[in-house]
C-alpha cells in the first residue's frame, strides 16, 4: 500500500511506469475508483490542501514511483517558476477532472446562474478608477454586510455557542479548500509576475512567514510561535477544536450548501477568463477577508471562552495576510486597462461575493431557528 485513506501526509507521488489502484471506504466495504497510469500524479489533493488522504492508493507490480517531499518541492519552485507553472498546471487539471465526479456541470451551472443576474459594468471607464468602484461594490455587498455577520458580532442570536460550533464546522469545508483555489488562479495566468505573486501567497497558506511578516505580527501582539510553519487549515482547526468541534472532514463533504459553495467557486475560476478568476478570488474574496473576519473575531471575544492563540487564524487573515489583497489588487490593476478584462473583473467579482451571501444566508437561517442552549 502507498498511501492510505484518512493519513496526514503530504507527500506527491509521479507514477514513472506501471499503475496504482483507488479504492474508498464505504457504508457498504471498499469501493475501486479505478487506476492510474504512467506519468500520472498521485497524491495531488493532500500536497495542495494538506487535508487527509482522499482515498487507498495500492502499488502494481510493475509500478516505479518519484517521490516528492512537500517543503523541498515548494522551495525548489520558488527557484524555478517555470518547473512551478508546469507542475500547477498539471495538479490543477487532475483536481479539476476529480472534482467533476463529485458534482454534475450541470447542478454547477444552476447554482452559478442564481448569482449571474448581474447589471452592466459602469461603461468607459477602465484602469484605477474602475477598480476603486469594484472595491466600493464589493464592500457594500450582502456578502460583507451581511445580517449574520453582523448578529454574530453583536451576539443577537439564540444561541452564540450553537452558532459559532455551527460556523466552525461548516466553513472549512470552503476554506481549507484555498490552496487549491489559488492554485487554479495561478496555472491561469500568463504572466510571471503575477504568478510569482500568487505562489508567494501560496506559500503563505503553507505557513512559512518571512521576517517583515512576524514583525507585524509582534506589533499586533501575535506570538510568532502560534503561526509559524502551521499551515492555514491547520490554524482553522486549532479553532474548531478549541470549540469543541472535531472530525469535520467528512461531515462537510455532505453538506449540499457547503458542497455546492466550493464546487460552484472552483467552477468559475477554472471555466471562467484569467481576468474573471482574479476578479473572483482577488476582489471578490482577499479584499474583503478582513471585514469578514473582523465581526467573527467579535464574537469570539464576546463569547470570551478561547485565547487569543486559538482563534489566531482570523486574527492573522486582518493583520498579516493583508497583503494578499494588495497583491491581488496590482494583478487587477493590470488587467484593468482593457475593457472585456474589466467587465470580466467584475464577473467573477460579484459571482464569488453572490455565493458567498447564499452561503450566510443558509448559514442565517440556521443560526436564527435554533434554540437557546438550556
Ligand atoms: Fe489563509
Amino acid at each position: 500500500m502507498l498511501i492510505a485513506e484518512g493519513d496526514q501526509d503530504r507527500t506527491l507521488f509521479i507514477l514513472e511506469s506501471g499503475s496504482v489502484s483507488l479504492a474508498q471506504k464505504t457504508d457498504n466495504g471498499e469501493q475501486k475508483l479505478g487506476t492510474i497510469g504512467a506519468g500520472d500524479v498521485v497524491g495531488e489533493f493532500a500536497f495542495i490542501d494538506e487535508r487527509p488522504r482522499s482515498a487507498t492508493v495500492t502499488i502494481g507490480e510493475t509500478a516505479q514511483l518519484l517521490k516528492l517531499d512537500h517543503a523541498k518541492v515548494m522551495r525548489t519552485l520558488v527557484d524555478t517558476p517555470e518547473a512551478l507553472a508546469e507542475l500547477l498546471q498539471a495538479l490543477a487539471n487532475r483536481v479539476t477532472l476529480r472534482l467533476r465526479s463529485y458534482m454534475s456541470e450541470q447542478s454547477v451551472q444552476n447554482e452559478l446562474s442564481k448569482v449571474s443576474g448581474i447589471s452592466d459594468a459602469p461603461a468607459g471607464k477602465t484602469g484605477d478608477a474602475y477598480l476603486e468602484e469594484l472595491i466600493d461594490e464589493a464592500l457594500a455587498h450582502p456578502a460583507v454586510s451581511h445580517p449574520y455577520l453582523n448578529d454574530l458580532a453583536q451576539g443577537n442570536l439564540p444561541d452564540l455557542k450553537w452558532a459559532l460550533c455551527d460556523f466552525a464546522t461548516q466553513y472549512p469545508g470552503y476554506c481549507a479548500h484555498f490552496p487549491r483555489y489559488l492554485t487554479m488562479v495561478i496555472s491561469k495566468l500568463d504572466s510571471p509576475k503575477h504568478r510569482m505573486t500568487l505562489m508567494q501567497n501560496l506559500i503563505e497558506e503553507s505557513g512559512m512567514l518571512d521576517d517583515e511578516e512576524i514583525e507585524v505580527l509582534v506589533e499586533h501582539g501575535i506570538d510568532p510561535d502560534w503561526v509559524q510553519g502551521i499551515p492555514h487549515p491547520k490554524l482553522f482547526e486549532r479553532f474548531q477544536h478549541a470549540m469543541g468541534v472535531h472530525d469535520t472532514h467528512e461531515q462537510a463533504d455532505d453538506v449540499l450548501e457547503v458542497v455546492c459553495w466550493r464546487e460552484s467557486f472552483y467552477h468559475l475560476l477554472s471555466n471562467g477568463s484569467p481576468a474573471e478568476a482574479v476578479g473572483a478570488i482577488g476582489l471578490g474574496t482577499e479584499n474583503i477577508v478582513n471585514k469578514i473576519y473582523t465581526p467573527i473575531i467579535r464574537a469570539i471575544e464576546r463569547l470570551g471562552t478561547l485565547d487569543r492563540e486559538q482563534y489566531v487564524f482570523f486574527e492573522l487573515h486582518c493583520e498579516v495576510d493583508d497583503d494578499h489583497h494588495e497583491a491581488l489588487l496590482a494583478i487587477a490593476s493590470d488587467f484593468a486597462d482593457d475593457r472585456q478584462n474589466c467587465i470580466d473583473l467584475r464577473k467573477g467579482m460579484l459571482k464569488a461575493l453572490g455565493l458567498r451571501a447564499m452561503f450566510w444566508d443558509w448559514m442565517y437561517d440556521r443560526a436564527r431557528h435554533r434554540e437557546p442552549c438550556a
